[in-house]
């Protein structure tokens, strides 16, 4: 029986019953699937639609895709049900994920939550930010985290939308102004700052951060005067296999040729198959991980900054992530000789 050999294989299943552990199976796969299936199967539903007699349902969506266009550059339309979703509390179990505190971030204020590392598929800050799962509202009164991603994902077709229910905005700069313009304060965009970048680099048991050219996100939090907070996720790179290339292989310059082009980065990764740890597929890895949310840096507004009060804040930054990872590294299993690694 394949939930047998799951239990053997992940601590973190076993003493729980079959039922539970299906559920957890279930609730980690359908995250992996709706993030790489969902966009393209409802793209092509809707060009299939419009060559049946169902066409109408198409043109309707397109209307409504063409009247809702600056929703997600607007805060989006988040829907409590829906993070609150029992599957997504499944999902925490199966890994399982946690979210540490280890200062208060008093709502009188809006922070820009830089969050690392990407991962494959940012399974942590998904449970974390977007569901309530781990009671960030908890933990955090009075804030509103609001995760961003690429500005193209609110183009596909019904993904738009269920992406946009949990709180999902662009990361344009025009949807972060907004946001962080609100007259409510205890606004808290969250950025995956290295990207698409950073997830060429997710390999199990290494750090690599992409921060040293990025400061768009200093210059947003000078901008509005929002508090930097650095957030390391331990585990997150554990969670898939990746095959890496060298940097000047032609398969490498592929990828970052596609993500020059398309904002994602093409990449070979694997997990374990559905009924057996041995096997290899698309379920993640049932390993532990850690969200830890550092310290707000206090920046002041300045609303054209220059590079010096760029950069000065920047490498506040980066010396509080280092830090952070620092400080909490041998909690979450790294060993005391591994450091971050600052691309
Ligand atoms: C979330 O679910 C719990 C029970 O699972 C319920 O008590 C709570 O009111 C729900 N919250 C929202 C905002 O729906
Ligand atoms: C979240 O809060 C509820 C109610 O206070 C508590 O029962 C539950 O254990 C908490 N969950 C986590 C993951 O801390």
């Amino acid at each position: 029986m394949g939930g047998s050999q799951v239990l053997q294989s992940s601590p973190s299943l076993q003493g729980k019953t079959l039922q539970k552990q299906a559920l957890e199976v279930a609730g980690a796969f359908q995250y992996v699937l709706t993030i790489i299936f969902m966009g393209p199967f409802f793209t092509l539903l809707m060009v299939y639609l419009l060559f049946t007699p169902l066409w109408a349902f198409s043109v309707l969506y397109l209307v409504w895709l063409y009247l809702d266009w600056d929703t997600p550059n607007r805060g989006g339309r988040r829907c409590m049900w829906m993070r609150n979703w029992s599957i997504w509390k499944h999902q925490r179990d199966y890994f399982p994920i946690k979210l540490v505190k280890t200062a208060e971030l008093p709502p009188d204020r809006n922070y820009v939550l830089s969050s690392h590392p990407h991962g494959i598929m940012a399974n942590s800050i998904f449970c974390n930010f977007c569901t309530d799962s781990n009671n960030f509202s908890q933990l955090f009164p009075g804030l509103r985290p609001q995760l961003t991603t690429l500005a193209g994902l609110f183009c596909l077709p019904i993904y738009r939308e269920y992406i946009m229910f949990h709180g999902l905005c662009s990361v344009s700069r025009k949807s972060l102004d907004f946001i962080l313009s609100q007259p409510q304060l205890g606004q808290a965009v969250v950025i995956l700052i290295g990207g698409a970048k950073e997830a060429l680099y997710a390999v199990p048991g290494e750090h690599h951060v992409v921060l040293r050219r990025r400061k768009g996100f200093v210059r947003l939090a000078l901008r509005h005067g929002a508090s930097l907070v650095p957030v390391y996720s331990f585990g997150e790179n554990d969670v898939f296999k990746l095959k890496t290339f060298a940097e000047d292989s032609w398969q490498h310059l592929c990828q970052v040729t596609f993500k020059k082009l398309m904002g994602f980065s093409p990449c070979i990764f694997w997990g374990q198959g559905l009924f057996s740890a041995n096997s290899w597929g698309l379920l993640p890895f049932a390993v532990p991980i850690t969200t830890v949310v550092g310290h707000p840096i206090p920046v002041p507004q300045c609303l054209s900054p220059t590079e010096e009060q760029v950069d000065h804040y920047h490498a506040l930054y980066m010396r509080a992530l280092e830090q952070l990872f620092e400080d909490h590294k041998e909690s979450y299993g790294v060993p005391a000789s591994t450091h971050l690694t600052f691309l």
